[in-house]
């Protein structure tokens, strides 16, 4: 469940932020430049590309849930990766968690055949550490956790620690579970980077990115390589996800929730042959018996959609292997465990029994697995 402060602080962004109307939905910006009342002087607002007030509002409550110092809003998920690994001086070395999203594994690669940067990726906290005593310099770390697609957890707190004492920055993914149920910030990150795309607006219709910094000095060089760059959202959409943000609280408890039950019924369905589900959070993966049935399944499912994305209301299926994770090669997916029989539900806010009986009926279409 969310914290009571927390559920509060959301309903309440914006409201408060316009005295000259009390408008309780805050305001939309559109102008992209501002009027400076005299040479040398300003309202605080110069160009839309570097602050603009409806985003601004938007920012100083995903700083603040983040507990980091500043938060940059961007035009999606990818560009909140881009801008924070783009701090880093060309040349840098960064370990990476393997099991993440292939289009964060996509652009580490292209980054890597530009020679901007190195990548070394590792899959468990065992692996990390060997990788940290075998490298001769860490300039970052970077982290998903639970990883996308396997679920897999990581101890923040220690890898924060272990990157800090050989003089490296950890930037942690926080997509998956949001600040509402993890603040990477508190445990030692320096950055967290999400897709806004996801839970955070929650209704697939919005896309965006979040990029925060823990020390005010990381604050400020991200928030002027975001205006020197210029991916920064639009005023519509940060009013969009500001709208989305208040109801967060709600919609996260419920699909957590819904999540939490089904995870543990399919665990018994012998078509299931393994269920994964880190303990919180709206996610789970499946392994099912035969992998070649699935298109099959995914053409029988009436209330789960097959689609790309997650953390939206309705809930949704998605085949990593030629879906969100279709750009790693098969060789290297598949010795990680991101196998052909793996499926990926993003669970939502529909009545948890309707959920449970469209899998079921789909799940109808493999073969039961003689033991389990
Ligand atoms: C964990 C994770 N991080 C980052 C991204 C990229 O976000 P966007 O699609 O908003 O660019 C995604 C997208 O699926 C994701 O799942």
């Amino acid at each position: 469940m969310t914290n009571e402060k927390d559920a509060t602080f959301l309903a309440q962004i914006g409201n408060h932020k316009d005295p000259y109307t009390g408008a309780i939905s805050a305001p939309i910006h559109l102008s992209t430049t501002y009027a400076h009342p005299s040479l040398g002087q300003s309202t605080g607002f110069d160009y839309t590309r570097t602050k603009n007030p409806t985003r601004s509002i938007l920012e100083e409550a995903l700083a603040k849930l983040e507990a980091g110092s500043l938060a940059v809003a961007t035009s999606s998920g990818m560009a909140a990766i881009q801008l924070v690994l783009g701090l880093f001086p060309q040349g840098a070395h960064i370990l990476a968690g393997r099991d993440l999203y292939g289009g964060s594994y996509r652009y580490f690669n292209f980054l890597e055949e530009q020679g901007s940067a190195s990548f070394a990726y590792f899959d468990s906290q065992e692996e990390f550490e060997h990788l940290l005593a075998a490298v001769p310099e860490v300039t970052a770390v970077f982290l998903e956790t639970p990883t996308n697609p396997l679920m897999h957890l990581f101890d923040i707190k220690q890898i924060a620690a272990q990157t800090h004492a050989r003089g490296g920055q950890l930037i942690v993914d926080n997509t998956f579970l949001t600040p509402l149920r993890q603040k990477p910030l508190t445990l030692g990150a320096d950055f967290v980077v999400h897709s806004g795309t996801k839970f955070l607006s929650g209704h697939n219709d919005l896309l965006a990115g979040v990029a925060v910094a823990k020390s005010p000095e990381d604050g400020e060089r991200l928030a002027w390589l975001a205006n020197t760059t210029g991916g920064t959202l639009a005023p519509f959409d940060s009013w969009l996800f500001i709208r989305s943000l208040k109801t967060l609280a709600l919609r996260l408890d419920r699909q957590e929730e819904n999540a939490r039950s089904l995870a543990e019924k399919l665990t018994a369905f012998p078509q299931v042959t393994e269920v994964l589900y880190p303990g919180s959070g709206g996610m789970i993966s499946l392994r099912v018996t035969d992998p070649d049935k699935i298109p099959a399944f995914l053409e029988k499912l009436q209330l789960f959609t097959f689609a790309e994305s997650l953390g939206g209301v309705e809930s949704l299926v998605t085949y990593p292997t030629t879906q969100t994770h279709g750009d790693i090669p098969v060789a290297v997916r598949e010795a990680y465990g991101l196998t052909p029989d793996l499926l990926r539900l993003s669970i939502g806010i529909e009545e948890g029994a309707d959920l449970l009986a469209d899998l079921q009926q789909a799940l109808e279409i493999f073969p039961k697995a003689a033991q389990r």
